[in-house]
């Protein structure tokens, strides 16, 4: 009974794995939820917003990182035994209900994904390459969560910036994807561009997947003195006009210094530091989200990637 979500925005820095790690926190904390946060990126941020890089190295030796897991993907190799649940960790931040499959600092190797698609290709008589790249980018992240997706009420994939093979396979294994943005123009491109690309995607893919993933909604974090700036009503006005009320979130997150300190502590602001602004807006926001899961998927109607759940109760 799970719902997946994609934490996505083609540009850097907007506060993707911030929103990630402290909006899974607060839904394990305050709502009870059993939540999955799966750190796709290389740059690990999400990792290391949650474990010390001493437990990482320790983790990472013992071959326990999703680098693994799409290793075991791509190569047939009977050596690679992680498997998914040795590499999950509970109760991240002694926090009940809070899990994290630790990135890594190199997932794969593109002359190891060639070789295999290439070999595929061979196996299955087929000369078609496009097909066995499209069934790849489709399974490959869905394949490494099935095991456990139903051990959890959300899965929140922190994917790297840009559009690279894991953030494609993250957004095909999702029912929906969410757009952490700063209110400034380049931002507002990155979320143009992005849009367009997964429309190409679920087109690419709309045999298998007709229509997710949906736009859960786009939040912003915002810094400096934001509001002064020329172009942040101009920026809000345009994306007004682009999405509806509905797929903007109304709860704003503040620049606050505590937000960037908690990292030294390897833990979320919303634990270390509950009284700040910034944590106090990272827990309405995730009651908005919570609201707003409810209203997609009941207006949306996402295929099953895995079970569904309805979060109303
Ligand atoms: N509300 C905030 N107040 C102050 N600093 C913040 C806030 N949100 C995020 N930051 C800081 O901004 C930086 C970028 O945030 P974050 O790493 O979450 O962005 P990102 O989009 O995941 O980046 P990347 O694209 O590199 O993955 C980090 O140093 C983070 O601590
Ligand atoms: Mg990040």
């Amino acid at each position: 009974m799970t719902f997946v979500i994609a934490t996505a925005n083609m540009k850097g820095g907007v506060g993707k794995t911030t929103l990630t790690v402290n909006l899974a926190t607060c839904l394990a904390k305050n709502h009870g939820k059993k939540v999955l946060i799966v750190d796709l990126d290389t740059q690990i941020s999400a990792t290391l917003s949650l474990m010390t890089p001493a437990d990482f190295a320790k983790i990472r030796n013992e071959k326990r990182t999703l680098r693994q897991l799409i290793k075991r993907s791509i190569l047939s190799d009977p050596q690679l035994t992680t498997t998914v649940s040795e590499a999950v960790r509970s109760y991240v931040c002694n926090v009940k209900g809070l899990d994290l499959l630790p990135g890594d600092i190199d997932l794969y190797d593109e002359y190891l994904v060639s070789e295999m698609l290439h070999r595929k290709a061979i196996q299955q008589g087929q000369v078609n390459f496009e097909t066995i790249w499209n069934g790849f980018e489709k399974t490959l992240i869905q394949s490494i969560l099935q095991p456990i997706a139903k051990n959890y009420d959300l899965i929140i994939l922190d994917c790297a910036p840009g559009y690279n093979l894991i953030t494609r396979s993250a957004l095909l294994a999702s029912n929906f994807y969410l757009i952490p943005a700063k209110p400034e123009p380049l931002s507002l491109i990155g979320i143009q561009l992005l849009e367009r690309r997964i429309s190409k995607l679920k087109e690419t893919h709309k045999e298998d997947t007709p229509s997710a993933p949906n736009l859960l909604g786009i939040a912003f974090s915002l810094s400096g003195n934001v509001f002064s700036s020329r172009y942040y009503g101009q920026v809000m006005r345009r994306l007004n006009e682009d999405f509806s009320e509905a797929k903007l979130f109304k709860t704003r997150i503040p620049p606050d210094v505590n937000v960037s300190r908690a990292v030294d502590s390897f833990t979320p602001v919303v634990l270390s530091n509950p009284g700040t602004a910034g944590s106090k807006a990272f827990v309405s926001l995730a009651e908005e989200f919570l609201q707003k899961l409810a209203t997609a998927a009941r207006i949306d109607q996402p295929p099953s990637k895995f079970a569904l759940a309805s979060l109303d109760d």
